[in-house]
């Protein structure tokens, strides 16, 4: 990393708050080389000026930084398996607790409501639906649950994923507001997943899409998290372009390998005890 780069996330992480050191150096780089590009910043020396006189730009970077891109039933394919799991879960338990962890702007955690309201094996007045994130903003927009749609955002067809979606969403044009009925099940709140405690008795629990952009130390505390939060034999669901690291792997039996749902092993089983002890050397 060159000085320049490095003096560059230093100012990112004192002076705009934003944790750069929990993510990876290529997927910062690719963010701020877009600033860049939009300020006629040649090096980063000089894009380090422009933060620094334009405050404007720093929330224009902030912005960029926010890995907030969700949808809902983003990959439909695993949602369907997502759907399996949770009928079985409502079958075996009185009451069934859901965690959608990072959950952006809700549009997760809602999807699991409307797949709980939306499938007759499930009795949705059973799923508690928790949605957390480390961002305000992004829950802010989750409790109003409201949406547009945009050129790029095409949030009709996100929503095909059921047959009809009217009885759980109004549309107004361009605007889609989630109906209390779906809202009803779910609560948010801020959490973050690298400094926060772990929560306790999850019996599914949902983090997608967050792995892929955070430094491998960082990413093994947050499985960490999440593995202690879920009850012995829940399910974790990770995103589909994300692993489990090598030394997390004996806390988890493989459900199904290609969409990414795991069983939480026994605790004795899994390891988690002595991995903490060992790595909260280094965190
Ligand atoms: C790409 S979105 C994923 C949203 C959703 N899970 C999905 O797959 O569509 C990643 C989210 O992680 C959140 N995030 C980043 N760092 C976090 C942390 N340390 N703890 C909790 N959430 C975090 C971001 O604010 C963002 O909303």
């Amino acid at each position: 990393m060159s000085d320049d780069f490095e003096e560059l996330l230093t100012y990112v992480e004192d002076e705009l708050a934003f944790a750069t050191s929990h993510y990876n150096d290529s997927y910062l780089d690719r963010r701020i080389s877009s600033r860049m590009r939009r300020t006629q910043s040649n090096t980063y020396a000089d894009y380090l000026e422009t933060l620094r006189d334009d405050p404007v730009e720093g929330d224009a970077l902030l912005d960029a930084l926010s890995i907030n891109v969700t949808g809902f039933f983003r990959n439909p394919n695993v949602w369907a398996g997502i759907r399996e799991v949770l009928a079985s879960l409502t079958d075996a338990n009185d009451t069934v607790r859901v965690w959608s962890a990072a959950c952006a702007d809700g549009r997760e955690p809602y999807s699991v409501s409307m797949l709980a309201h939306d499938t007759p094996a499930i009795d949705e007045s059973a799923v508690r639906i928790l949605g957390t994130d480390i961002s305000e903003p992004a829950l802010e927009t989750a409790r109003n649950g409201v949406y547009e749609a945009s050129r790029t955002v095409d949030i009709d067809e996100q929503l095909d994923f059921l047959d009809d979606y009217s009885a759980y969403v109004d549309r107004d044009g361009r605007t889609f507001r989630i109906n209390d009925g779906i809202k009803h099940n779910v609560t948010f709140e801020r959490h973050d997943l690298i400094n926060d405690e772990p929560k306790t008795g999850f019996d599914l629990v949902i983090c997608r899409n967050l792995f892929i952009y955070i430094d491998n130390e960082y990413k093994q505390s947050m499985l960490r998290t999440i593995a202690r939060s879920i009850r012995q034999d829940g399910t974790l669901v990770i995103g589909k372009a994300e692993t489990i690291p090598p030394n997390l792997k004996s806390a988890f039996t493989v459900r199904d390998a290609r969409l990414r749902i795991y069983h939480r092993e026994p605790t004795e089983a899994s390891g988690l005890t002595r991995e903490r002890s060992e790595s909260t050397s280094h965190l």
